[in-house]
């Protein structure tokens, strides 16, 4: 299936959506007068909504932009863990259930905002013991369990910069990411369960760490009870830990510029970025963001799926909905053990009424069929939404008719780990929707699409996504490399930001997004960038060169598909392409795992030497070929052609 053209032929049909009256009149925000104020005076918009939260001191000034480096709530003081936690705790909320949590072998736990303050508390103490200061980075590799969100704010409370790696990432990628953190505690599991199984996580930090210095400490949760090995000294449990450290701890007060967290995304060098992101703007921007697109109300059961080591899940699992006092669900496992209902059946469960997922995973659900969800009582659904790619008309639908059984909004949010919150997606109360188009900018958000020269482009015209002006939650760099944020965001146009997307806009001003113009791959939502995967192939010793480019599929989004040159003497085998696949999944992590590896006598490029992936895209996609004139030597391409037929 290809995502594009199907878009496009939906985009003709003018299909939309208008919220329905009974979802409307109930609505958050429910008068349309808030774009126009809101795009008037933004900055006054975005006082309103950061007054929302608990300030020890108000600032002095909204916002000081001297491009493209910004400060927001200029002298205010606030603390992240204390807006999310304490704050929650005077009135009846306390006893609110904060997360409720479903293990994948059916366990449970609910934590109320009093329980979490208790062992949020109790565990930034154990931190301030490790001798951990304000400003100093905590790597935290951790499952989808409640320490994930406890070692999250614990950070937060004594002003300690998490660094969160994705339980996925190997021990490679991990070693990587503590290196540049430079982090001396590391907050890890035995392991976590997956489809009934045990997999080992403390294996992996023991491999990384090896070469990374600056660790003192590991604190390792026990979730699966596989034998780990402890190192004496170094190594604590988590849960004996906690035994002899008294709860009850003065959260820092932090600036509002003061960094709240690292979180390494790929871009198109080898090397994985820190994005930056500070505490008043930041918080300001997800709280916001969540009230209002998600339409939460004090009673509902709200559950993102996405893992904790994404933004998705800082944005919208941990910052977003607990600074409102909200619900959240945390599920451990796996959609589809250990039946293709899984998700049905914890909706049905604890009655989720708000559910926000990645188109790639409807699309699988689409493949399953529509009995999975048809078996279970879906009624408590209210709002569903949708985040990571582009959503395909086809699976708006199916996700709108058969989860949402035609009753509920579709919000598709539009945003990236650099944003921090969501920048395009509809007010579900107000704004008609047409599935595929994540609709209009949000109130205070200026984004548009511009062409080749910076220029916006005329209804109906397709060019690059830019954000016009700063935003509350924008990164506020890149971790020690200023430069690279520069380069990489502020330099394609002058004085905007450059998202990385192509879009189209609608004759009705909607943004249609395509995709990344760039060198990052979108693999089921997952940024995975080209130059990383090739790195790691060059790394392994039968390889000579590697060109990788990110191909259709229909499940994933886009696929991982790598080309190959050989060094002098290795020979093409079957068993070398899985040897291959195996190297990048251990030096990266199994999301990187190349979906099918070409052997090329040469890859094509210009003159001057640089790799044409744009034709190697067309080849892995069965296009015609573009332009081919500045190949230096055309006929790699025709023996490309004859090579590719696997796929
Ligand atoms: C893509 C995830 C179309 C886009 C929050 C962006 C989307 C990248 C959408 C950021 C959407 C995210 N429609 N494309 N609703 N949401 N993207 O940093 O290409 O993991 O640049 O942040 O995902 O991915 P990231």
């Amino acid at each position: 299936m290809n995502n594009a053209k199907t878009i496009s032929h939906y985009e003709d049909e003018e299909q939309l959506f208008f919220p329905d009256s009974s979802f409307s009149t109930r609505a958050n925000i429910q008068n349309t007068q808030i774009y126009d104020s809101a795009w008037v005076d933004y900055k006054n918009y975005w006082m309103g909504e950061a007054q929302k939260l608990h300030w020890f001191k108000p600032w002095d000034k909204v916002l000081e932009w001297h491009s493209p480096f910004a400060q927001w709530f200029v002298n205010g003081k606030l603390n992240a863990c204390y807006n999310c936690l304490d704050r929650h705790l005077e009135g009846w909320r306390r006893n609110k259930a904060a997360i409720i949590f479903e293990g994948e072998l059916g366990d449970r736990q609910v934590w109320t905002y009093q329980d979490l303050h208790r062992e949020v508390t109790r565990f930034a103490n154990v931190l301030r013991g490790m001798g951990v200061n304000k400003g100093d980075t905590v790597t935290i590799y951790l499952p989808m369990i409640p320490e994930a969100v406890i070692t999250m704010l614990a950070c937060a409370r004594i002003g300690a910069p998490h660094s969160v790696v994705f339980g996925g990432f190997s021990a490679g990628a991990l070693r990587d990411r503590i290196s540049d953190a430079e982090s001396r505690v590391i907050i890890t599991a035995d392991g976590c369960w997956r489809r009934g199984k045990a997999i080992p996580l403390k294996s992996n930090v023991d491999e990384a760490i090896s070469q990374c210095p600056t660790v003192e400490k590991v604190v390792v949760v026990q979730r699966t009870r596989v034998e780990v090995k402890m190192e004496p000294v170094r190594d604590v449990w988590y849960h004996e830990i906690m035994r002899k450290t008294p709860a009850g701890c003065q959260c820092e007060i932090m600036d509002a510029e003061d960094v709240l967290f690292i979180l390494y995304t790929s871009g198109t060098t080898g090397k994985p970025k820190g994005i930056v992101h500070t505490t008043g703007g930041y918080l300001t921007g997800v709280a916001s963001t969540h009230r209002n697109v998600f339409d939460l109300k004090e009673d509902d059961v709200y559950w993102c799926t996405a893992d904790i080591g994404w933004i998705t899940g800082h944005s919208y699992v941990v910052y977003g909905p607990l600074a409102n006092g909200a619900t959240i669900l945390i599920f451990e496992g796996a959609p589809d053990y250990p039946g293709k209902d899984r998700f049905w059946e914890i909706i049905e469960k604890y009655r989720v009424s708000i559910f926000y997922t990645a188109p790639t995973a409807i699309r699988m659900f689409m493949k399953w069929g529509e009995s999975w969800p048809q078996g279970r009582d879906l009624s408590s659904l209210r709002l569903l939404g949708s985040v990571g790619e582009p959503i395909n008309p086809e699976a708006w639908h199916w996700y709108h008719k058969n989860i949402g059984r035609g009753r509920c909004p579709v919000v598709d949010t539009w945003w990236q780990t650099e944003t921090g919150s969501i920048m395009v997606a509809p007010l579900p109360g107000i704004t008609p929707v047409k599935p595929g188009s994540c609709t209009k900018p949000l109130p205070g958000v200026f984004v548009d699409v511009v062409d080749e020269n910076g220029k916006p482009v005329v209804p109906g015209g397709s060019g690059y996504l830019v954000i016009k002006r700063p935003w509350p939650s924008m990164l506020r760099t890149v971790y020690k490399d200023p430069q690279r944020y520069i380069d990489t965001y502020w330099s394609r146009f002058a004085g905007m930001y450059f998202t990385g997307d192509g879009a189209k806009k609608d004759k009705h001003g909607y943004i249609w997004v395509r995709g990344r113009v760039d060198d990052i791959i979108n693999v089921s939502g997952h940024r995975i960038g080209s130059a990383e995967v090739e790195s790691a192939l060059v790394e392994h010793p039968a390889v000579a060169e590697a060109a990788v480019i990110g191909r259709s599929h229909e499940l994933k989004g886009q696929a991982v598909t790598a080309f190959v040159t050989l060094r002098e003497g290795v020979i093409w085998a079957t068993e070398l392409e899985d040897d291959l696949k195996n190297h990048v999944a251990k030096r990266i992590g199994g999301l990187a795992r190349p979906e099918e590896i070409i052997y090329a006598g040469e890859l094509p490029k210009t003159r001057s030497g640089k790799i044409m992936r744009r034709l190697l895209r067309d080849i892995a996609e069965g296009r015609v070929m573009g332009d081919i004139s500045t190949l230096a030597d055309p006929s790699v391409i025709s023996q490309l052609l004859e090579r590719k037929i696997a796929i």
